[in-house]
């Protein structure tokens, strides 16, 4: 009993410290071999030293087994390594299982590492991506055990045949961004357990070959972005395991797949701009997540169901040719995105997107819908953009849309809408662009508006709008572009937004007399838009002075007097107004009268006529805008002083 309890002791002493002792450490063919390694890495940022740390377990970027007797894993990601002399000493460590070598600047991978390394049968993992290899892709030779290979974001080229076919463990390859060319390949390791295929970002052409339908294990194929031609082989659907289908980008042609529907697994089909035609088979969204088919030759109606499905998340199919209404049954309450612009659908916009709290871009514009907006979108909470432009919408502009409080932007321009603009509307705080123009709506601008200080874009051209432009609006400060055009305005003309910048557009509109000093300031802006107005008398000479000035359109007004000199860059347009005269000698002063003064005046004129042009050269090489406010100051001032001595 004593014995046994002895020699018990005894072997637990020795398997704590036996095993410590023999199974700790690596061995010194992996020391050796690190020690090489972080020799040929010398005078690189890898920060390596056996005389600091004498176990390269420990090392940065380094994986052992559990007891630290062998090397499994090195990662030497982002440290602009150039030089792989060092690749072939990394195959000795024949415990190695992972190299992540991505995020450097290697330009080939040396054919010694292909033949040493493709005997590691416990290799799993080589990470490449992200460097500068060139050339065609090397053989993989041996790497039986291979199940990840990344070598995307590089620059190798070539047409790839059988150079990963003895791949049979291979699970995730990725090849995207790359030049690669010619047609996919298709022998892709004589096994099927592939389930990550990326190509995308390269120069393949041809067809989608049947032979990639053998890869019944695939989760991932993505083929975007090629110049793949042809129709999808319909036995794409036998992929029955796929999750994400990415084909976008290509020249693929023919109609969508019906067999995609019964992938019980698709979450996720992209397949824009190619050149897709037919009807969308129905039942395509049973499982989906997201789809985007927009930017193809799609036709026919969109399937009753098509909404229904309650993942569906984000649905793009704008751009195409579809007919007929928007389904309405059952529309998925985890909708987010759902784009239908730029097609030929047409009927109502259903009441049925009521209540979609999850709804954050409704985007039906340039179709041909009709008949009112259904105030019930107003429940649609997390409304970010609602863009239903360029339809045929009647009626009035809901004031429900006013509880949108999420909402960010919001076109409605180009439809039939009446009545007065709805000043619920200036209860979006967060809208940063409305634009409602082109419609019938009458009455004032609600001088609420200025409530929403995060507007940079107002458009509320063609129009019925009448009333005077709110004073208020001198305080919208991010208001980038004000557009009033072709409406019944008329009246005072307020101090405008500062920062205006785009355009001041009052164009068509029924105000008349001077042009309001108002307009000073305005050192952004850079177009001015006054024409087919009543404005009275001489050019003002401040607007010379907005430097940022380069179209200002006068055309068809009562402005009379001479044309005062601007800026060499400064679009003029004046024609249709009678009385006005362009200026006779290009380099006359803006002072006036001065023949008819004494010596003493005319010296005052010519110091204001050098101070002023001596201001006007600085202001244009300094653009800060505080400086430029005292040079328009002291010019003014000048001015004052010629007038006073008048
Ligand atoms: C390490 O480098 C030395 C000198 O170049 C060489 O003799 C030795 O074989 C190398 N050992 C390993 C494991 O790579
Ligand atoms: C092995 O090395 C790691 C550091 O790489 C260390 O955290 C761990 O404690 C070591 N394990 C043993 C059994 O020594
Ligand atoms: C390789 O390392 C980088 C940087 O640590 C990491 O982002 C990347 O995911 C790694 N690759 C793999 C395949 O794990
Ligand atoms: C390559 O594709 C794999 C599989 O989808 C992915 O995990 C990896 O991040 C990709 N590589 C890069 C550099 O994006
Ligand atoms: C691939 O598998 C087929 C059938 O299983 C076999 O006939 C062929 O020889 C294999 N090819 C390679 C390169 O292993
Ligand atoms: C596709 O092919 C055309 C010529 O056929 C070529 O101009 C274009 O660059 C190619 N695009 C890609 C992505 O390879
Ligand atoms: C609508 O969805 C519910 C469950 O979300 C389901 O019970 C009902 O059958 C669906 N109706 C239609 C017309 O699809
Ligand atoms: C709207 O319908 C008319 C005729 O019904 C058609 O001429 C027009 O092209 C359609 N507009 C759009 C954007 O589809
Ligand atoms: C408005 O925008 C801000 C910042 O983008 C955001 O934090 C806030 O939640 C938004 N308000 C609403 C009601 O969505
Ligand atoms: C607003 O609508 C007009 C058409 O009336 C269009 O020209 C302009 O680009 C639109 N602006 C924005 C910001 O949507
Ligand atoms: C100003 O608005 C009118 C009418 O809305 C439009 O026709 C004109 O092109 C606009 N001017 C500029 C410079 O854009
Ligand atoms: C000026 O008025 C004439 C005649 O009414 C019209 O034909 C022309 O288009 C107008 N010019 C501009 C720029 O609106």
């Amino acid at each position: 009993m004593f014995w046994y309890g002895q020699s018990l002791l005894f072997s637990l002493l020795c398997l704590f410290f036996c095993s410590t002792m023999v199974f700790s450490e690596l061995s010194s063919t992996q020391r050796e071999a690190m020690v090489n390694i972080s020799k040929s890495l010398s005078g690189s940022k890898v920060p390596w030293d056996i005389n600091e740390e004498p176990n390269p377990c420990y090392w940065k970027g380094i994986n052992c087994n559990s007891m630290n007797s062998s090397i499994t894993g090195i990662t030497l990601s982002g440290f602009s390594l150039s030089s792989s002399d060092f690749l072939p000493i990394v195959c000795k460590l024949d415990s190695l299982q992972m190299l992540n070598v991505s995020n450097n600047r290697f330009a080939l991978i040396p054919e010694e590492f292909i033949t040493d390394c493709g005997k590691i049968d416990g290799l799993k993992l080589l990470d490449f991506s992200k460097n500068r290899l060139v050339g065609n892709l090397p053989k993989f030779d041996g790497f039986v055990g291979l199940e990840i290979l990344d070598l995307s974001y590089n620059s190798l080229g070539g047409k790839i045949s059988l150079e990963l076919e003895e791949l049979v463990g291979l699970k995730s390859l990725n090849l995207s961004f790359n030049q690669f060319t010619g047609s996919l390949p298709t022998q892709l390791g004589n096994s099927t357990v592939l389930e990550e295929l990326l190509m995308s970002v390269n120069h393949f052409v041809g067809t989608i070959p049947v032979g990639i339908m053998v890869y019944r294990n695939l989760r991932v194929l993505d083929l975007s972005q090629n110049n793949l031609s042809g129709s999808v082989p319909d036995k794409i659907g036998e992929l029955s395991k796929l999750e994400v289908l990415i084909l976008s980008s290509n020249k693929l042609t023919g109609e969508i797949p019906k067999s995609l529907s019964d992938i019980p697994t698709l979450l996720r089909f992209a397949a824009h701009q190619n050149q897709f035609f037919g009807s969308i088979p129905s039942g395509l969204t049973k499982s989906l997540k997201i789809l985007d088919l927009s930017y193809n030759s799609l036709g026919g109606s969109i399937p009753s169901d098509f909404l229904s499905p309650q993942n569906l998340q984000t649905v793009d199919l704008s751009n195409n040719q579809l007919k007929g209404s928007i389904p309405t049954a059952n529309m998925s309450r985890s909708l987010v995105r759902l784009r239908l612009g730029s097609n030929q659908l047409d009927g109502k916009i259903p009441a049925s997107f009521e209540g979609l709290k999850n709804l954050m871009y409704l985007e039906l514009d340039t179709n041909n819908f009709t008949e009112s907006i259904p105030p019930q979108l107003g429940s649609c909470h997390s409304l970010a953009l609602l863009d239903l432009s360029q339809n045929g919408l009647t009626g009035t502009l809901p004031g429900e849309l006013g509880k949108l409080q999420s909402l960010q932007v919001l076109k409605l321009q180009s439809n039939h809408l009446t009545g007065e603009i709805p000043v619920e509307i200036t209860q979006l705080l967060n809208l940063s662009t409305l634009n409602i123009s082109g419609n019938s709506l009458s009455g004032p601008i609600p001088s609420s508006i200025s409530r929403l200080q995060k507007l940079t874009v107002i458009n509320l051209q063609s129009n019925r709008l009448s009333g005077s432009i709110p004073d208020s609006l001198a305080s919208m400060t991010m208001l980038l572009e004000l557009q009033l055009g072709k409406n019944q305005l008329g009246g005072y003309i307020p101090k405008m937004p500062p920062n205006l910048q785009i355009a001041l557009n009052l164009s068509s509109n029924l105000f008349e007399g001077p042009i309001p000093r108002n307009l000073d300031g305005l050192f952004l802006l850079e177009v001015l838009d006054l024409s087919n107005n009543n404005f009275l008398g001489e050019i003002p000479k401040f607007l010379t002075g907005l430097r940022a000035l380069a179209r200002l359109m006068l055309t068809n007004n009562s402005l009379s007097g001479n044309i005062p000199k601007f800026a060499p860059f400064v679009v003029l347009e004046t024609s249709g107004n009678k009385d006005l005269k362009a200026d006779p000698s290009p380099n006359a002063s803006p002072a006036p009268h001065v023949s008819k003064r004494g010596t003493q005046v005319r010296v005052k004129v010519i110091i204001f006529i050098v101070s002023f042009l001596l201001f006007y050269f600085l202001s244009f090489f300094y653009f800060d805008t505080k400086l430029g406010r005292l040079v328009l100051m002291l010019r003014r001032n000048y001015r004052f002083c010629s007038i006073q001595t008048d």
